[in-house]
């Protein structure tokens, strides 16, 4: 397994996302757009007609990942919607694998997320259920915050649940990453990495994504290339 950078585009311009996929385009894995419902979490931003605009515009697969109530309803609409991967939160779903079921059977990844406080073993089950867990690093709903160091143990005993570092089953960390963190993170397990404000907080967005990921790839370990 390879590490994966996914720049999410909470920290763009969001008149000109399209322009602002763009600039990732070459570097980055994934275009990770942030779908916010005011209720979930407490703050609003695109839903299933603005993603189906990008998905058309862009070049990158998109990463949806749903900061929804009702993810059992809406998910399986991005997914058909040719979204790559769609990541629903577990304490918001309410059949999650069924809808995890109807992700893939719509042609994408499923992914499963959990907030900082949630704990990843009683998911443990489902690991068979979802391509992807996405352990949040810092409380959802906004970009620009610090991420918590108190989930690292976390995604340690996650990695082992997914079946170590050569499993077919991502690892995501959202929030706070930056050239700071981000080693600590993949020193810890992760493998796919979102990073919002940056990559695009930054006077290069395509070169920060380039520094992320040679700093990633030297703590993931080895067996790493770059
Ligand atoms: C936060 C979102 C993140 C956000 C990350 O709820 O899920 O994807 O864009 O932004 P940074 O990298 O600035 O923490
Ligand atoms: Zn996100």
């Amino acid at each position: 397994m390879t590490v994966q950078l996914a720049p999410s585009v909470l920290n763009a311009d969001f008149a000109r996302l399209a322009d602002e996929a763009a600039v990732v385009a070459d570097v980055a894995d994934w275009l990770h757009v942030d779908v916010m419902d005011g209720h979930f979490v407490p703050n609003l931003t695109v839903g299933l007609p603005v993603v189906e605009s990008l998905i058309k515009h862009a070049t990158l697969p998109i990463d949806c990942h749903l900061m929804i109530e009702e993810p059992d309803r809406w998910a399986p609409g991005y997914a058909e919607a040719g979204a790559g991967n769609v990541t629903i939160h577990a304490e918001a779903a309410s059949s999650p694998v069924r809808t995890l079921r109807a992700i893939r059977a719509a042609g994408a990844r499923a992914g499963l997320a959990i907030n900082p406080a949630t704990a990843v073993e009683p998911y443990a089950h489902l690991v068979g259920e979802f391509d992807m867990l996405l352990l949040m690093t810092v409380e959802p709903g906004f970009g620009g915050q610090h991420f918590l160091d108190l989930v690292l143990p976390k995604i340690r005993r996650a990695r082992e649940l997914v079946g170590g570092r050569d499993s077919s089953i991502w690892l995501q960390v959202d929030g706070g990453v930056t050239e700071e963190t981000i080693a600590r993170c993949a020193e810890a397990g992760a493998d796919v990495f979102v990073a919002g404000s940056a990559v695009y907080g930054a006077a290069d967005p395509a070169a920060a994504v380039t520094d992320l990921r040679k700093i990633a790839a030297r703590a993931w370990g080895p067996s790493e290339p770059g």
